[in-house]
C-alpha cells in the first residue's frame, strides 16, 4: 500500500507543512474583511475567546484523531473517524472531510490563481503608471476583470487567459502532489513559509512609515488602521452574529473541521509528539493572522483611503483592486512590493490548496490502493467539474455557494461530530492519555473540562446561532424584551443557513434594474445547480466509502468497527 510509506522527513518540516496548511488566504484577506465588517477591535474578544475554546482544542483533538487513525493505515476523514468508534456511522461522518476539500479547493484555487497572475503583473511593471509596457497599464479592477472574464449582471464570465492559468495553477499542485510529503509538500512549506514570513514583515513594517507628512497621497496614519483591528472593545460579546463570524473564522484559518490537519497528522508515529507540535503550528497561524494579516491590509490602506472608506470594502476589494494602485505611491518600491504581496498570497495560498488535495489523495491511496501518480491526477480529475463553473459563472453562483456551504457552514458540522466523537464516544479520558502520548508540552488541565464540555457545547450553541440567525440580530430581541421598544418582525439572516436556504442575499430589491432582476433570477437557478453538484459529490464519496469498507471486511483489513477485544 503506497499511502503507508509515506512520512514527514523532519520534525521542522512538519510544522512548517501544517503552519502552511493553516496560513492561507484566510489569514491576509478574510481575515482583515472579517474584522472591518465586525466592527474592527469589536471582533477580536470573540475571535480570541474562540481560539482558545474552539480553536486550540479542536486542533488538538484533530492531532490526536489523526496519529491515533494513521496507525492503523487510515490517512482520511472516513478511516480515520471510524476507527474511534464501533458505530459505522462515524465513517460517513468522515465524508466531510473529503468533500470539504474538494469543494473548498475548487474555488480557493481560482483565487491562487489571480494571486499568482498579480504576482507575475507586478514584477513586469504592469501596474505602474510610468511602465514601459503601456498595453499592460491597468487598474487592479482592470486586470481583475481581464483575469475573471466577469462583467456587471453577466452569468458567463469566460476569459481564456484567467483559464489557462487556472489549468496551470492545478497543474502546479498536482505535479506537487505527486512528488509526495516529504518531496512535494514539505519541500513547498520550507521554500514558502519563511518567504511568506519575510514579505509579511517587510510590508508591514514599509506601511507603518508611511505618514501624510511625507508621503503626499496618505490621508491618515496607519496606526489609525492598526488602532481599529486591534483595540478590543467589549460591546459585541452579546452579539450572538460576531460569534458565529468569529467561530467561523477560526475554524477556517487554522484549517480545522475539514480533515485536513488530521491527515497531515496521521503520518506521526505514536512517539511522535502532538501537543507541542500542534500549538505551535496553531500559534504560527495566530501570528500570520492577527499581527502580519491585521497590520498589512487594513493600515495601509487606511492611510490612504481613511478609516470609512475602509470599513465598506471587502478583502478581496482592498486586496486585489485597491492594492495595487496603492503601492503605486511607492516610488521604486512598487513592482517589488506588489510582487511581495501577491507573492506573499501566492504561498500562503499554495501551502494550503496541497492541504486540501492531500486527504482525498490519501483516501485513494489507502482505502483503493492507487499509486500515488494516479491518486494525484484522479484529485485534479474530480476538482474539475466544480472548479470550471466557479471560474466560468458569476461568483455569486458556485463561487460564493461553495464558500458559504462547505467553507462556512459544513466545517462547524464536521468539528461538531469531531468533538462528540473524541470527548463523549471515544470519551475524555482515552481522547487525554492519547494526546500526552510522547506529548513535549503538557497541556494545563482545564482543557480536559474544556475539551470535554466547553467546546462540544459551544459548538452547538454556534450551530443553532448559526442555522436560526434572525436578521435584526439575537441581541435585538433579548434587549427588546427589557425595553418598550417594540420587538423587530422575525426575518431570517442572510448569512445564515436558513437566510442562505432561502437564497436571501440574491433576492432583488426594490429599484433594482429590470437586467438585474432577470440576472438574480439567473443566479438563482444555477444556485439549484450548484446545490445538486455539492450533493452529488458527497453522495459520491459516501458510496466510495461505503464499497471500501465492504471491501475492508472482506478482506480481513482494520476497520474500526470490530467488537472491542
Ligand atoms: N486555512 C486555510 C486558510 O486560512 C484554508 C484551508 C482550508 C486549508 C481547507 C486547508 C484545508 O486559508
Amino acid at each position: 500500500m503506497s499511502g503507508k510509506k509515506e512520512q514527514w522527513a523532519s520534525r521542522v518540516g512538519l510544522v512548517l507543512a501544517m503552519a502552511g496548511n493553516a496560513v492561507g488566504l484566510g489569514n491576509f484577506l478574510r481575515f482583515p474583511a472579517q474584522a472591518a465588517q465586525n466592527g474592527g477591535g469589536a471582533f477580536l474578544i470573540p475571535y480570541l475567546v474562540s481560539f482558545l475554546i474552539l480553536g486550540l482544542p479542536l486542533m488538538w483533538m484533530e492531532w490526536g484523531m489523526g496519529r491515533f487513525g494513521g496507525k492503523f493505515g487510515h490517512h482520511s476523514g472516513p478511516g480515520i473517524l471510524q476507527s474511534m468508534d464501533r458505530r459505522p456511522i462515524w465513517k460517513y461522518f468522515g465524508v466531510f472531510g473529503l468533500w470539504s476539500n474538494l469543494i473548498i479547493a475548487a474555488y480557493y484555487l481560482y483565487i491562487e490563481t489571480w494571486t499568482m497572475a498579480y504576482a507575475g503583473y507586478s514584477i513586469i511593471g504592469g501596474f505602474n503608471p510610468g511602465s514601459k509596457v503601456p498595453q499592460l497599464q491597468m487598474t487592479g479592477s482592470q486586470f481583475m476583470d481581464f483575469v475573471t472574464g466577469e462583467e456587471d449582471n453577466q452569468l458567463l464570465a469566460v476569459s481564456a487567459f484567467g483559464l489557462a492559468l487556472f489549468a496551470i495553477c492545478i497543474v502546479i499542485n498536482v505535479w506537487v502532489l505527486t512528488r509526495g510529503l516529504a518531496k512535494g509538500i514539505e519541500f513547498v512549506s520550507k521554500i514558502g513559509m519563511p518567504l511568506l514570513i519575510v514579505f509579511g514583515v517587510i510590508l508591514a513594517i514599509r506601511g507603518l512609515f508611511i505618514s501624510p507628512e511625507n508621503d503626499v497621497n496618505a490621508i491618515e496614519s496607519p496606526f489609525k488602521g492598526l488602532e481599529y483591528v486591534w483595540q478590543p472593545t467589549f460591546d459585541s460579546i452579546w452579539k450572538p452574529n460576531v460569534w458565529v463570524a468569529a467561530a467561523g473564522q477560526v475554524f477556517f484559518t487554522l484549517s480545522i473541521g475539514m480533515g485536513s490537519i488530521n491527515c497531515y497528522a496521521s503520518y506521526l508515529k505514536e512517539k511522535h509528539d502532538v501537543t507541542l507540535t500542534g500549538a505551535t503550528a496553531a500559534w504560527t497561524n495566530e501570528f500570520c493572522e492577527v499581527i502580519l494579516g491585521g497590520t498589512i491590509l487594513i493600515p495601509i490602506a487606511v492611510a490612504y483611503l481613511g478609516l470609512e472608506a475602509v470599513k465598506s470594502q471587502g478583502g478581496f476589494g482592498l486586496g486585489f483592486h485597491v492594492f495595487p494602485g496603492l503601492f503605486q505611491n511607492w516610488g521604486w518600491l512598487a513592482p517589488a512590493a506588489g510582487f511581495m504581496w501577491f507573492g506573499l498570497l501566492f504561498f500562503a495560498a499554495i501551502t494550503s490548496s496541497l492541504a486540501m488535495g492531500q486527504p482525498i489523495m490519501a483516501f485513494l491511496q489507502s482505502e483503493f490502493r492507487l499509486e500515488r501518480n494516479q491518486s494525484a491526477i484522479a484529485f485534479g480529475a474530480m476538482l474539475l467539474p466544480f472548479a470550471v463553473p466557479c471560474a466560468i459563472l458569476h461568483q455569486e453562483t458556485f463561487f460564493n455557494d461553495f464558500d458559504y456551504w462547505a467553507g462556512t457552514f459544513c466545517l462547524v458540522v464536521f468539528a461538531l461530530a469531531e468533538a462528540v466523537l473524541f470527548a463523549w464516544f471515544f470519551g475524555m479520558p482515552r481522547g487525554w492519555a492519547e494526546l500526552m502520548k510522547g506529548a513535549e508540552l503538557r497541556i494545563p488541565i482545564v482543557y480536559y473540562y474544556i475539551m470535554g464540555y466547553v467546546t462540544p457545547t459551544f459548538l452547538i450553541l454556534i450551530f443553532l446561532a448559526n442555522v436560526f440567525q434572525p436578521a435584526a440580530g439575537w441581541d435585538r430581541y433579548a434587549t427588546g424584551l427589557f425595553s418598550n421598544e417594540p420587538l423587530p418582525a422575525w426575518d431570517w439572516h442572510k448569512d445564515g443557513m436558513i437566510g442562505k436556504v432561502l437564497n436571501y442575499d440574491v433576492q432583488a430589491q426594490p429599484g433594482d434594474s429590470p437586467e438585474r432582476v432577470a440576472f438574480l433570477a439567473k443566479v438563482r437557478t444555477w444556485r439549484i445547480v450548484d446545490r445538486l453538484a455539492m450533493v452529488g459529490a458527497f453522495a459520491f464519496y459516501a458510496g466510495l466509502v461505503h464499497y471500501a469498507w465492504k471491501r475492508r471486511r472482506r478482506d480481513g483489513l482494520h476497520t474500526g468497527e470490530e467488537p472491542a477485544p
